[in-house]
Formats: C-alpha cells, sequence, structure tokens
C-alpha cells in the first residue's frame, strides 16, 4: 500500500537481476541497485551499452522479475500491485514493437483501451500535434519511417496521462527538429507536474534536461548527484582541438581522441599552458583550438575511467 503522497515517485530498493545464459552462465546485469526518485524529478540515468538501464526499466514496467530487491511505483509494488503501478506509468521502450496493420489512431485507441480510457481522441490530437504526426495519423504503422515509428511510441506511453514518464533512449535515431519538440514537450509535462526518467546516450541532452543524474556501470550506481554538483566537482578544463598528426606520447596517454577532435583535461592554468608547449615542442600542426569548462560527457567519461580503474585494483588486490 502507498504510505503516503510524499512517498517517492518510484523507489528502487536493492534491486538485483541475474540472467542465465548458455555462454556465461549466471551474469549479474544489476547489482543492488538503490535508488528514489522524487516527484517531479527530471532523473537521467546514463551509462555504457550493457550497463543495466533497459534492465532496470523492464523490471520497473514489471516486464521482468527482479532476482531480489523491489521497486515501488508511489507506493505500489510493481509485482504485488502491478495494476495500479502500471497505470502510473508512461513507458517509451528502447526496442520498437508494433502490430504493422494498425494505424496509427488505431495504435493509440487501443492503447487507451488497455488502460480502461475511452472517447480519447481529444488527448490523441493534442498528441500527434506535439509530436509532428497529425498527418500521419490514419497511416498504417508499416507505412512509418524507423524515427516516425519511435515518435509513436512516446505518444503511445503518454495516451492514459500517465504522472511518471520513463523514455529509453527516445531520440536514437530521430532527427533534430524532432528531438526538439520532443525535449519542448516533455519538459512542459516535467514542468506540469510529471516525474521523468529518461536514458540517453546524448550527454548535452542530458546535461541541459536533467535535475539530476545517476551513473550505471555494470549493473552499479557509480555516481548519483544533482547535475550542477557533478558539472562543479568536475572543475577541470578541456584543450580541444583538430589535429592530423599524431600525439606526442607525453600527452596521448590522457587524450581523448575522435577523428581528427582531441581533447585534454587540464586541472589548472599552468596544465593548460604546459599540454600547449608539448604541442608546440613536438611540431603539431593544431586547427580550431578551444579552451572550455568541463561538460556532462567529460565528467562521464572521468567517472566511468575512475570506476573501472577502481575494479582493476581491487580485482589486483585479489590475485
Ligand atoms: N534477456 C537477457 N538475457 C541475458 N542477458 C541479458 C538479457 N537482457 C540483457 N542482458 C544483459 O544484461 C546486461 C545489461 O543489458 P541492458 O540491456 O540492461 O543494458 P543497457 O544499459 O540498456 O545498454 P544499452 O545502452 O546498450 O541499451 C548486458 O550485458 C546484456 O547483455
Ligand atoms: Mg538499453
Amino acid at each position: 500500500m502507498p504510505t503516503s503522497i510524499h512517498a517517492p515517485a518510484v523507489s528502487f530498493q536493492a534491486v538485483s537481476k541475474e540472467y542465465a545464459t548458455p555462454h556465461r552462465g549466471r551474469f549479474k546485469a544489476l547489482d543492488a541497485v538503490s535508488l528514489d526518485i522524487r516527484p517531479g524529478e527530471f532523473l537521467g540515468l546514463l551509462g555504457p551499452n550493457g550497463a543495466g538501464k533497459t534492465s532496470l526499466i523492464a523490471i520497473l514496467a514489471g516486464l521482468s522479475r527482479a532476482t531480489s530487491g523491489r521497486v515501488l511505483v508511489q507506493g505500489f509494488d510493481v509485482q504485488q500491485d502491478f495494476a495500479q503501478a502500471r497505470k502510473r506509468l508512461g513507458i517509451v521502450p528502447q526496442e520498437l514493437v508494433f502490430d504493422p496493420f494498425f494505424s496509427v489512431r488505431e495504435t493509440l485507441r487501443f492503447q487507451s483501451g488497455y488502460f480502461g480510457i475511452r472517447h480519447n481522441d481529444d488527448w490523441i490530437d493534442e498528441l500527434l500535434h506535439h509530436l509532428g504526426l497529425s498527418d500521419k495519423a490514419e497511416a498504417n504503422m508499416r507505412e512509418l519511417s524507423g524515427g516516425m515509428k519511435r515518435r509513436v511510441l512516446v505518444a503511445q506511453a503518454l495516451v492514459h496521462r500517465p504522472p511518471i514518464i520513463v523514455l529509453d533512449e527516445p531520440t536514437a535515431g530521430v532527427d533534430v527538429e524532432l528531438r526538439q519538440t520532443l525535449w519542448h514537450f516533455i519538459d512542459r509535462l516535467n514542468r506540469e507536474g510529471s516525474t521523468v526518467l529518461l536514458t540517453t546516450h546524448y550527454l548535452e541532452e542530458a546535461e541541459a534536461l536533467c535535475h539530476r543524474i545517476a551513473m550505471l556501470r555494470q549493473g552499479r550506481i557509480v555516481a548519483l548527484d544533482q547535475t550542477s554538483n557533478l558539472l562543479s566537482a568536475a572543475s577541470h578544463t578541456v584543450v580541444q582541438f583538430k589535429t592530423d598528426q599524431a600525439l606526442p606520447s607525453a600527452l596521448a596517454g590522457f587524450a581523448r581522441v575522435t577523428g581528427r577532435i582531441v581533447q585534454l583535461p587540464a586541472q589548472s592554468v599552468a596544465e593548460v599552458e604546459a599540454h600547449l608547449a608539448a604541442l608546440r615542442e613536438a611540431g603539431i600542426r593544431i586547427d580550431d583550438l578551444e579552451i572550455r569548462r568541463a561538460d556532462l560527457e567529460d565528467v562521464f567519461v572521468k567517472i566511468m575511467g575512475e570506476a573501472g580503474a577502481n575494479d582493476a585494483a581491487v580485482a589486483g588486490g585479489v590475485r
């Protein structure tokens, strides 16, 4: 039973998940994850591929059972009070699954019916409008492009006006314009009181939208804080430039290289100067030099790197 209206919107309590796999044997995808999402909060759940984000959401959705631990939605247990928990959640899944023979409108009416809602066309039309789907309402699902199908998934999650919206990579494969419209709409729902749980690999989206960020790595939470705290704790600077040449070995060790773009973290002005001096001495030609504050992507890379190094140290100590 729900305890009070001040109960967390979602409460993950020591949630673990093991999968039995033919190749890896028993594999622990989630390891005692505890996390409370406050009512009205916009929380980002970030982590590399395979970190366990979708597994956690599947347990929240009641689609998969935790090996141990439990999950409450506004006080309702997702297993014991499935119907009560489920109707409070609007879930946009990562995978695209549809009946190809239904039209967009039929898909949304069918989903409304699943939650016992009739005569929902006003809200369905509003959703279609906000998601840029008005002219596709009568199209069959199989006629839609991948990005349009994802828009329908978002509409489908929202047909029953759930107080808690869960988005598992909603912008994967979605064009820039829709991303902006989608965020505008989700941000509005959040301002009007909806709680939002978002996973994304677009860290600039998470930085712009999320009040708080949880970072998951190999099934464990390795960071959980206000977005602004995470950013200010990583108070370092980044020296960013483009080059076609190989970096001197002194810099190559900690540089982040993406194609021609090189990013070097620096803890102080002296270190910025040292990096530039090392580049000059090595005769590296650089373009588009920029010195900027660390962003969420830098913080993410740093935290994941540190967590990996800790794991390696623990494993090394055991040997
Ligand atoms: N049904 C399953 N059976 C066995 N292993 C699974 C199953 N589902 C997920 N896994 C494994 O659990 C781990 C976590 O997967 P999950 O899909 O939760 O990651 P994720 O964080 O959502 O990753 P991504 O960013 O790629 O979506 C992975 O190692 C994955 O291979
Ligand atoms: Mg996933």
